[in-house]
């Protein structure tokens, strides 16, 4: 598709406008060694950045640094390795962040068989959790429809990944779950195996998996309540009110005693190897016109389900932060029709959403912004801002 001028529809964007927050951005870049870039620097504005070239271009892999600034690993592709140029032989970035008049430098580097090295300010992170939820972000991109169409672990990365930006401690229960996990599953492998069965240390196991689980679940639960009316609204500004888009949570612990499924489970854990119930198997189920989205919905209708819930947890880490994460637009306009295209990319270049960056591969130059706006050409490895 091709996208022309936007037609900012002020009614439409009035709908959708609740606060005004301080706006978080990136006002440098430089990249090295970063996939197909040996040297980039790249000077973004605050306000609407296009990033337009043909495909392979390296649209995606800028998009893909600036994740790694913000949340320190990639979206797009999982492992760092494959992130390092192929004749190099590490990758640094470099960003400026502008946050409430504050400046503040990040750098992340990476080589090979050594952990990530992560400095804000100059000052290198022990944790690189204690860098999520400082800068924080939302993409949107193609592959997000593998959170209709795959299994339950996409859906809760998704939420976990959103709380998480908003709220350290659930980041730390989280990690802690899983390792508790880790330890109980291999305790199971190790009765199944034989071993000596040690039911006390089982107990001990089960009462900090219930106590973290707890704290997960109610998170999740209290998180949901806020997002739940928020897809709403955007799916209903999406497709202009003609359908009603709805999630459930669907937990074991919305109706049992975290507790006692352990200890039911504990025989049938030991058979399967591994704890068959708790948060880590939760899911959410995705509702369009109240059928399920993945079986009944259209290709458009998927799509519009992905972006309005992404545009849900914006507001939701927005409303939270009292600041606008970055937006990050991948190859968005794909399967929309020309309306949708045009209502989302309203939404973009509104005050709502602080500083966003969209790729695409054909623009035709003119931007109708509330705020600034820069276009880049990528092309040979190369960015450089259009000129007119
Ligand atoms: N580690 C790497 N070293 C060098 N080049 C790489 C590396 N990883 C990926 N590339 C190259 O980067 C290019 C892909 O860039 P990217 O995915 O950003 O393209 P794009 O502009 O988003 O394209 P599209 O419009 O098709 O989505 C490809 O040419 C690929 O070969
Ligand atoms: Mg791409």
């Amino acid at each position: 598709m091709y996208l022309s001028k936007v037609k900012v529809n002020a009614d439409s964007i009035a709908y959708l406008r609740t606060s005004i927050y301080f706006v978080l951005h990136l006002s440098s870049i430089q990249l090295t060694n970063f996939r197909n870039y040996t040297e980039q620097q790249v000077l973004f504005c605050e306000g609407l950045n296009i990033l337009s070239g043909r495909n392979g271009a390296g649209k995606t892999n800028l998009l893909e640094a600036i994740n790694y600034l913000c949340l320190t690993k990639g979206y797009f592709h999982s492992g760092d390795s494959g992130a390092i140029n192929f004749k190099e032989e590490f990758f640094r970035l470099q960003g400026k962040f502008i946050a409430d008049e504050r400046t503040e430098n990040i750098s992340l580097a990476f080589q090979s068989g050594t952990p990530k090295l992560l400095k804000h300010d100059e000052i290198v992170y022990e944790k690189l959790a204690d860098h999520i939820g400082k800068f924080p972000l939302v993409v949107i991109a193609p592959d997000d429809i593998v959170l209709i169409i795959e299994g339950s672990e996409e859906r809760r990365k998704w939420l976990d990944n959103t709380i998480s930006q908003v709220n350290r401690l659930y980041l730390d229960d989280l990690m802690q779950y899983n390792r508790v996990l880790v330890q109980r599953n291999a305790l199971l492998k190790q009765w199944y195996a034989g071993q000596t069965r040690d039911d006390d240390l089982m107990n001990v196991l089960d009462e900090q998996l219930v106590k973290l689980g707890k704290q997960i679940y109610e998170e999740r639960k209290t998180s949901l309540q806020i997002l739940i009316p928020l897809l709403q609204k955007h799916y209903a500004f999406i497709s202009d009110a003609h359908e009603t888009a709805l999630m459930n949570y669907e937990s074991l612990l919305n109706e049992n005693d975290f507790s006692k499924i352990l200890l039911a489970n504990r025989e049938k854990d030991m058979i399967l190897q591994r704890t068959t119930a708790g948060v880590h198997r939760d899911d959410l189920d995705f509702l369009l016109n109240e059928f399920s989205i993945k079986k009944f919905g259209s290709q458009g209708q998927k799509k519009s389900f992905l972006i309005a819930l992404k545009l849900a947890q914006f507001d939701f880490i927005a409303e939270k932060k009292n600041e606008t994460p970055l937006l990050l637009l991948d190859d968005i306009f794909d399967k929309l029709d020309q309306h949708r295209s045009e209502k989302l990319l309203a939404d973009a270049a509104s005050k709502n959403r602080g500083q966003v960056f969209i790729t695409c591969t054909n623009w035709n130059g003119i931007i109708d912004s509330e705020k600034s706006s820069k276009h880049f050409l990528i092309e040979s490895n190369n960015v450089v801002e259009a000129v007119y």
